[in-house]
């Protein structure tokens, strides 16, 4: 059963959309199976850039079924003027979204629980995206949450319901695509078709294993998409894992590797590293490999999708972090509590730059020598394959493996 699940390594932002573009092209659906508007997925066709909060990365593959799946929560009014936006710009959605009924609602009243309770939290602040995530996803473990498809048959009963105006317009305008995602993704794989789950935020991010309390409010790793699309966890195929040649992290928490000053601002400005969602700048470091093999360890990743390795064609010295010191003890191991993880001595590996263009690689070989050993350690370092090496933006830009 062909079902290959994209996932992020980092704290999000690695790429993930590009990466499923890329992959969508073979594709019978692609489907978003957890999270919501808190993601910002972004790719460019020729000059111009699209950002998704929410439609899957399957939406420029005319072949690709777009579906969101029982897991997103789902701003439906974010989702309408995504929609509205792609038809303004000569791209027409229909028949080409799925949405489960039974993905939640964030309602107008999620979004200010969400800003008041960052508001609140004064030395612990998250940095949350304010997109309503945290409240919805209480909400739906309460059982006090609201279901798209519940709440667009109280609306047609006329029954009086807590949000009306534009919201509830904007359900209504979404009752055209709603549909079991759980059942037609099942069939589709039983056909033998190719199915992309499209994750969003990244491993460190995972409500379980990421750095809490600084995480998002829904499970990011791979074995959470055949549950939030409602399939058996044999369906998986695949696992494939992007990570940036580098890392960043938007919002508060521990980033054992970053780095501040001028090399900071240098990577950000060549790497564009400001948030899709919310515009802000994230904050930059280099390669962990502590990180990524814990990453493989917890998604069962077969390759690997490294990205933005353009980024660093000009730096002098390239850094790896191949362990950690903590309280005098050297560790390979993300240790799994967040204070200690806090408290971790990136032990660094320097390789020298390349110091030229990597942009018109196309194989392998096109690269320098260095790049090359740079991809060589970090396959040996994590025992794992590349599949894509991507030097640049452009769709264009990509070693395909
Ligand atoms: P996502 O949330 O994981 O989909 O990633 P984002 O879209 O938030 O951030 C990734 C950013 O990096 C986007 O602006 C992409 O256009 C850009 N990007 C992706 N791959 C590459 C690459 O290989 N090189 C460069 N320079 N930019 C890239
Ligand atoms: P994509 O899919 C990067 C971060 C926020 C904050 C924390 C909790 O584009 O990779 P939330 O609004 O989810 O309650 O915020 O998670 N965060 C992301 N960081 N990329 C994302 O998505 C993110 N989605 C949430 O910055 O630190
Ligand atoms: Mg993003």
């Amino acid at each position: 059963m062909p079902l290959t699940v994209v996932v992020g390594a980092q704290w999000g932002d690695e790429g993930k959309g590009r990466i499923v573009d890329a992959l969508a092209a073979d594709a019978a659906a692609v489907a978003r199976f957890q999270g919501g508007p808190n993601a910002g997925h972004t790719v460019y066709l020729g000059k111009e850039k699209f950002i998704f909060h929410l439609i899957p990365l399957g939406i420029f593959n005319p072949g690709a079924l777009c579906c969101i799946g029982l897991g997103v929560a789902l701003d439906p009014l974010i989702l309408c003027q995504e929609i509205k936006d792609l038809e303004r710009r000569g791209y027409s959605v229909i028949s080409r979204i799925l949405i489960d009924p039974r993905c939640h609602l964030i309602t107008p009243d999620h979004i200010d629980r969400d800003r008041q309770m960052e508001a609140q939290r004064s030395e612990g602040k998250i940095g949350t995206t304010l997109r309503g995530i945290g409240p919805t996803f209480s909400d739906r473990a309460s059982r006090t949450g609201i279901r798209l498809g519940a709440y667009i048959e109280k609306l047609e009963r006329g029954d009086d319901v807590p949000f009306k105006g534009a919201f509830a317009d904007a359900c209504l305008c979404l009752k055209q695509y709603i549909g079991d995602v759980s059942l037609t993704l099942y069939r589709m794989l039983k056909q033998g078709k190719n199915v992309l789950a499209e994750g969003g935020q990244g491993t460190m991010l995972d409500l379980g294993l990421g750095t809490y309390p600084y995480v998002t409010a829904s499970n990011t790793i791979a074995a959470s998409a055949p549950m939030n699309l409602g399939l058996g966890p044999k369906s998986v195929d695949k696992v494939i894992a992007v990570m940036k040649a580098y890392t960043t992290r938007v919002g508060e928490g521990p980033f054992p590797t970053e780095i501040s000053g001028g090399l900071a601002e240098q990577i950000r400005q060549t790497g564009d590293e400001y948030g899709a969602t919310t515009g802000r700048p994230r904050r930059c470091g280099w390669f962990d490999g502590v990180v990524a093999k814990f990453a493989a360890r917890v998604n069962g990743v077969d390759r690997w999708a490294l990205t933005k390795l353009d980024v660093l064609d000009q730096l002098d010295t390239i850094k790896i972090a191949v362990a950690y010191q903590i309280e005098g003890e050297i560790t390979e191991e993300l240790p799994n509590n967040t204070i200690m993880l806090s408290r971790a001595q990136p032990i660094y590996r320097e390789f020298p730059g390349w110091k030229r263009s990597t942009r018109a690689a196309r194989k392998l070989q096109d690269l320098p020598p260095q790049t090359r050993a740079y991809l060589d350690f970090i396959e040996d370092f994590t025992g794992l394959g590349f599949q894509i090496v991507s030097i640049g933006y452009e769709r264009k830009c990509m070693i395909m493996l």
